[in-house]
């Protein structure tokens, strides 16, 4: 494919890299700071190009910025991309709808969720294989960014566009909650002279056993047995050892209890 990258920020840079080291040719990217537009058309043996100006003739045009701008740089676009068959933004939460008026200009239009986090452009891109990719558009355009995703060694799924909020909800939820609980795990074991190394197995295994047996039988421990002599001691231990983290101990185990149908123990945290 032939593709313009709008936006060199970190996605923009990772979707970039990936396509053209699976053989694609980025044409172009466009972005509104020099310097880093031109950083990232280097790295992608492109063109750098402010907004503005014509779009080089292309198959497929990646609108890479935050969210909220995408619906304002898709209007600055539109009428420079006569030469472009097709454009996408990579949003998880935010519909197709936002690219109007690149439709309006006769491009066909998706988007192309990479559902993996991409901290930077050299990360992003080696994250991309293996991670799966939500594809919202109509054919024949589902089609081809199938096949995009797929070069990338990523895997491809159909999303609904009146499902993508619901979906981004659970995506956020799985990536920043465990961080959460982890970042609490981590000074409570700090508190107790523990490695946070030493739980890195714990908790490999655990997300492993999530995939294979379900978040419901994956979970062990005392809250899962019903252990409450067990629960009240670490409620005593943290409220000794990190008063100010207390309430959000409760709240975890709260939510554990809540899942595991452990009422005795959600009502003592309650
Ligand atoms: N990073 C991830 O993990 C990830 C994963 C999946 C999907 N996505 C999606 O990818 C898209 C980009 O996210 P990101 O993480 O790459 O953000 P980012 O690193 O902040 O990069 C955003 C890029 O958009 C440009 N931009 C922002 N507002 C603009 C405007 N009004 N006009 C022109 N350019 C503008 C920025 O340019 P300036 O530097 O000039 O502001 C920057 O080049 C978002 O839709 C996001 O939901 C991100």
């Amino acid at each position: 494919m032939r593709i313009v990258v709008v936006g060199p920020g970190r996605a923009g840079t990772a979707v970039g890299l990936a396509a053209r080291r699976a053989g694609h040719e980025i044409v172009a990217v466009v972005g509104r700071d020099p310097h880093a537009t031109e950083t990232a058309a280097s790295a992608m043996a492109a063109a750098a190009l402010p907004f503005d100006t014509p779009l080089p003739d292309a198959e497929l045009l990646v609108v890479a910025v935050r969210d909220d701008a995408i619906g304002a740089v898709a209007r600055r676009l539109a009428p420079e991309a006569g030469a472009v068959g097709a454009a996408v933004h990579l949003s998880g939460a935010t519909s197709v709808t936002a690219l109007e008026p690149l439709a309006a200009a006769g491009l066909q239009t998706g988007s192309f969720h990479p559902l993996q986090s991409l901290p930077g452009g050299e990360i992003g891109a080696e994250r991309l294989a293996g991670a799966w990719i939500a594809v919202t558009a109509s054919p024949p355009l589902e089609r081809r960014l199938f096949e995009l995703a797929r070069s990338l060694g990523a895997e491809p799924f159909a999303l609904a566009d009146d499902r993508k909020v619901l979906y981004h909800a659970a995506a956020t939820l799985a990536a920043n909650v465990p961080v959460a609980a982890l970042a609490l795990a981590h000074e409570l074991f700090a508190a107790a002279d523990v490695p946070f190394a030493a739980a890195r197995p714990l908790v490999e295994g655990t997300v492993a056993n999530i995939f294979e047996l379900g978040p419901h039988a994956a979970l062990t421990g005392p809250v899962a047995r019903g252990d409450v002599g067990t629960v009240n001691a670490h409620l005593r231990a943290v409220a000794e050892a990190l008063p100010d983290e207390l309430d959000e101990f409760r709240a975890f185990v709260g939510t554990v209890a809540r899942l595991a149908g452990a009422s005795e123990i959600e009502g003592l945290v309650r």
